[in-house]
C-alpha cells in the first residue's frame, strides 16, 4: 500500500435547486464494502485529530460541512496535504498510511466511511512502531 493509492474520489452529485444530493456505494465509489460510518463534529479551532495509521482498514474521508486538511504520510519520507472542503469529494486512505487532520473550520463535520468495525488492535498510534512495522518484511 502506498501514498500513490490515496486519492480524491469524485462522488456523484445530483444537482437540484431544492438542494444537492450525493451518494456513496460500497465497492462502486469506494474500493471496499462499508462496515462503519463515524464523524467528527464540534471540533474546537486549532484541534488536531488522527495521529495514527491502520494496519488493514480502508477509509474514505469526506468534509460533510466546512473544511479541514488531511496530511498523509507513508512513513518513508512521502507526505501529502489534502484540503477537503466539498461534500462531493472524498479522500480514499489505504491501510498503512499515517494520517493527521488539522485546520478545521468552525462548524466543520468530518465523516469517515470505514471497511471494518472499530478495532483498537488495527491501530498504530506510535509513529516509531509504525515505521518499524513498515521496515518488517511483507509490510
Ligand atoms: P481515534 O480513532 O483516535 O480518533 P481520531 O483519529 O479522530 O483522532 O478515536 C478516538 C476515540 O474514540 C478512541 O478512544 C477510540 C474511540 N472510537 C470508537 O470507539 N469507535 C470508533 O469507530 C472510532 C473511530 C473511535
Amino acid at each position: 500500500m502506498s501514498l500513490a493509492e490515496c486519492r480524491i474520489v469524485d462522488l456523484p452529485k445530483i444537482a437540484d435547486p431544492r438542494g444537492n444530493l450525493t451518494f456513496i456505494e460500497g465497492r462502486r465509489h469506494v474500493p471496499f464494502d462499508i462496515a462503519r460510518v463515524y464523524y467528527l463534529y464540534d471540533v474546537p479551532g486549532g484541534s488536531e485529530r488522527g495521529g495514527h495509521a491502520h494496519k488493514a482498514l480502508h477509509q474514505l474521508i469526506v468534509a460533510m460541512s466546512g473544511s479541514f486538511d488531511v496530511v498523509l504520510d507513508d512513513g518513508r519520507g512521502g507526505k501529502q496535504r489534502f484540503h477537503l472542503n466539498r461534500s462531493y469529494h472524498g479522500l480514499y486512505v489505504c491501510p498503512m498510511i499515517w494520517r493527521e487532520l488539522d485546520n478545521f473550520s468552525s462548524g466543520s463535520v468530518c465523516m469517515v466511511l470505514a471497511s471494518n468495525v472499530y478495532d483498537e488492535a488495527d491501530y498504530y498510534r506510535d509513529y516509531g512502531e509504525y515505521q518499524l512495522a513498515l521496515a518488517r518484511p511483507h509490510a
